[in-house]
Order: C-alpha cells, then structure tokens, then sequence
C-alpha cells in the first residue's frame, strides 16, 4: 500500500513537473510571440509618425500658405492670425511700477516689476504663483473664475513693499496675459473664441475677458487699471525684444503651443483699421490649431483628440505641446499591454486613467542614463504600479518616448520655418547679415532636453546654411514682463509724461 502511495506520488511528481514545464515552454513561446506583436506595433507607431526632411519641408510650406490664408480674411484658415493690438514693441524706456498677470495654464501668475528706464531697466521685480483648481478651470463660472483670479491679485497687492514706487494719486495698472484665442477689440479689450488646454467654462466665451476681470476687482474691492491684453506669445515677443532688439517672432513650447511675430502691416489684408503708426503689427497666430495633410496623425491622436474637451481643434497643438506627450504615450502604452501584454498577462489598471502620464514624468523617463533604466522602472512603478519591470519593457517605454518628443520637436521646427518662410528669412540674401531671434518660453522647451535640442537639430537641417542667421532665445517667463512692459507703453499716463 505503502509501496503504491509512492509509486502514484512519484507519477504525480512527475506529471507536476512535466505539466510546469510545458507550461512555462507554452508560456516562454506566448511571450516571445508576444515580444514580436509589441514590436510589431512600436514599428508601425514609428513608421506613422516619421518627419523625414521632405515632410517637414510640406509641413512648413502649409504654414506658410496657411499664415497667408489667415491674413487675407476671417476664417479664411485654421489659423486665426489674430492681431493683438500692439503695433509698438518695447523700447527699453519704459518707467513706472506695473503689474502682470498670467493665466493660461494649471497655474497662474501675479507679478509687479518696477522698470527704471533705458539706463536702470528692470529694477526688482516679484511673482507669485497660485495653482488653479480643477474644478475652477472647468465646469465652473465666470464669476467662479475671475473671483479667484482677482482675489489672488488682491492679496499680492496688499503685500507690495516700500522699494516699488507708485506716484502719489496714480492708479496702478496690469498688463493681462490671457493666453487663449481672443478677438481684440482694442489693446485693452477683447473676447474670448473658444477655450483650449483643458479649460471650460462656458459663459465667458464669446465675453470681454477684461470687463469680466474689472467686474471680479470691483467684488473683490481692488483699483487696478487693465492697460493692455496680450496673448502669451505676444508677451513674449514683448519681452524678447526688450531685451535684444532682432527679436521677430516668439513661440510657446508649454502647457500649449502657439506662435506670434511681427508683421508688415501692408500685408494684413483683412486689417480694415488706420495702418499703425509704425507699420507693423504683432500678429498672434494660434498655431497650435493649424492643420495640414501633411501632419503624421496617427490613430492615437485622433482617438486623443475626439476624447478631448475639445474634439476637431488644436490638431497640431496636440502633436506637439506639453499637456499631451504624456497622455499619447499613455496610450501607445495601454494598447501594447492590451494587445500584446506589454506588462504581462494584465493591464495596469493606472494605466486606463487618461493624463496620468504627465509630460515631466516622460522627460525623466526619456532623459534617463543608468544601464538598468532605473528611473523608468521607478516611474512605472509609482505611477502606473507596473512593480517588477523588466529592462525590456523599460527599453520600450523610452524608444515611444524618444518617437512622440521627436515628433512633436520637429514639427515645431517646420512651424518656426513656416513663419520664417512667410517673412522670407528662411534663405540667406546676398550682402544681408541681419540676424533673427525667435524668442521661446514655455516649460516643455525650456526643462525637456531632448526636445529642445531636437528641435534644434532639426532647424539646422531644414535651413542649411541659413542657420546661422536664425537664434533660437530661450526667454524665460518673457511673457509676464512683455505684459508689464505694454501696459507700461500702453498707461494712461503716457501721453502725460511724453507732453
Ligand atoms: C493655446 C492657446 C494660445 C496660447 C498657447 C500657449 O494654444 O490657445 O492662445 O498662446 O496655448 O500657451
């Protein structure tokens, strides 16, 4: 008996063992026809999205187009080629003690700066950074909104110290970035088109975003003057060319992405108004809702784009801008684990959350030096609780890195070689020797490395020799001072000085 439970558990034994062991085979076999579908997919993710040079060259050649469609009428383009209003950018003489405030992204920011004229410049200047609830952003009112922002104004004013000087019976005036697409009416009204970057509030569209802003000081008991609206790009432009006079055009690589530059007015047919006195016009373009056929649009953006607040609009915006990289890899990622179990025979349930993958946390991923990948197996640990990865699954996740940033950087640079195009600074004319600065702000361009230098990289090629002549500035938080500076230009104590 004795004899006969041995004999079957040694049977049993071996049958356990020949069982596991056709188990981990099959499984062994799953995996590596696994592997094969995972990068099966990262190849055709690839492929989509590839910007050889000759696509960029389309890319820039639409913009171009686009840029003159959107200058000829209204609507007559995706871009809306808006004009800010500001036909006098800053010369340095500006004096005075002015306020800015920024809003356009998950944070918002106040700001007083005390410029000294063309010897002193700036003279001391303080910010204040306040996050902005989600549930304030979206779904709220206008009232909700611009009572949230104007008491956050109210307490910064209140802390103003003796080294800012306002002249005794002077109101204090703000110089208001608001970087949305705005219809100006004048360079210190205007009403907002449409939101973009994950705002929502709906009764402020179609509003004048500054009476809404007087009307929210009033409530919260503060005397500040709106002297001037600008976008964010047109802030840039401002504060660029405050500080190196070649400045043309600025460009936001954020939260969101847009360009502004300055254009002849001459060339501004749908400019129905008195040309400006200097001739030119800083036009804000909103680029970041150009479209072209010539964009590598994947089935990732489209399905980020109809699950988006704003589905149809911001295609390139999309692409490229800092609140989306994160999210297209999220997905290109919850496929593969879907489809060809790149984790494993689950699905990080994180993983089917949208926008939990932010863009800092894929920079880090993608900047990541160490032989075992160690900060993106951290990442994928503590965000998408993925516990054990392996370094192959962690060589994935930075090649997808590597292909959407790539993406997104050198479709930039086609865009910046649109405007240059459109401005004929893109070929070297004889005996010219003029530079060209594009001023850049934003924290996508200013702390992604790979971009940035991406980006970089793919101007050289795109101009050749033409390079040279064109500098790409980062100009940090140019936008806030650039406001300060056209409220300045724009006080109503202005002509009083000059007369
Ligand atoms: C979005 C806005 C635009 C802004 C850009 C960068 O594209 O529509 O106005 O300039 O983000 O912040």
């Amino acid at each position: 008996m004795g004899k006969l439970v041995v004999g079957v558990s040694v049977v049993c034994t071996a049958a356990v063992v020949c069982g596991v062991a056709v188990l981990l085979m099959k499984r062994r076999m799953k995996n590596s026809g696994e592997w094969g579908k995972v990068e099966a997919l990262l190849k055709d993710f690839e492929e989509k999205c590839a910007t050889p040079m000759g696509k960029l060259k389309q890319v820039a050649d639409a913009m171009t187009v686009e840029m003159h469609a959107g200058l000829a009428s209204e609507g007559g383009s995706k871009l809306k080629m808006l004009i800010s209003y500001v036909d006098n950018l800053p010369t340095g003489d500006e004096e005075g003690l002015f306020y800015a405030l920024d809003l356009g992204g998950t944070n918002f920011r106040v700001m007083r700066v005390q410029l000294g004229g063309n010897e002193k410049r700036i003279v001391k200047h303080e910010v204040k950074e306040v996050s902005i609830p989600q549930n304030v952003m979206a779904g709220s009112s206008s009232e909700v909104l611009f009572d949230f922002i104007a008491t956050a104004l109210a307490e910064f004013v209140a802390t103003e110290g003796d080294d800012f000087h306002l002249p005794p019976g002077r109101q204090r005036e703000l110089g208001f970035t608001f970087s949305f697409p705005v219809k100006q009416l004048s360079i210190a009204s205007g009403t907002l088109i449409k939101w973009t970057k994950g705002f929502s509030i709906e009764d402020v569209v179609g509003q004048d975003v500054v009476g809404e802003l007087a009307k929210a000081m009033e409530r919260a008991g503060l005397d500040v003057r709106v002297a001037a609206l600008v976008n964010d790009t047109v802030g840039t432009l401002a504060g660029g060319r405050y500080n190196n006079p070649d400045v043309i055009a600025a460009v936001i690589l954020g939260t969101g992405t847009n360009a502004a530059y300055v254009e002849r007015a001459h060339a501004i047919p749908k400019w129905h108004g008195l040309l400006p006195k200097s001739g030119e016009m800083v036009i804000n373009m909103e680029w970041g809702n150009f479209l072209s056929s010539h964009l590598p649009v994947t089935e990732y953006d489209q399905n980020l784009d109809v699950e988006s607040l704003n589905p149809g609009e911001q295609i390139y915006e999309k692409m490229i801008s800092g609140m989306y990289l994160g999210e297209i890899l999220r997905r290109v990622l919850c496929r593969m684990a879907k489809e060809a179990s790149l984790f494993g025979d689950y699905v990080p349930s994180k993983l089917k959350i949208p926008f939990i993958l932010r863009t800092p946390d894929m920079a880090a991923m993608h900047h990541d030096e160490s032989a075992d990948l160690k900060v993106v197996g951290n990442k994928l640990k503590d965000i998408l609780e993925v516990p054990n990865s392996t370094l192959k699954m962690r060589k994935i996740v930075v090649e997808l890195c590597d292909i959407i940033t790539s993406r997104g950087a050198r479709l930039s640079a086609a865009g910046i070689v649109g405007i240059l195009k459109k401005l004929g600074k893109d070929t070297l004319k004889d005996g010219e020797n003029q530079r060209s600065v594009i001023a850049v702000d934003g924290a996508l361009f200013e702390r992604y490395t790979k971009f940035r230098n991406c980006l970089e990289e793919t101007m050289k090629e795109l101009l050749g020799d033409t390079a040279d002549s064109i500098v790409i500035e980062l100009s940090n938080d140019g936008s806030g001072v650039g406001a300060a500076l056209l409220a300045a230009s724009h006080s109503q104590y202005t002509d009083l000085e000059e007369s």
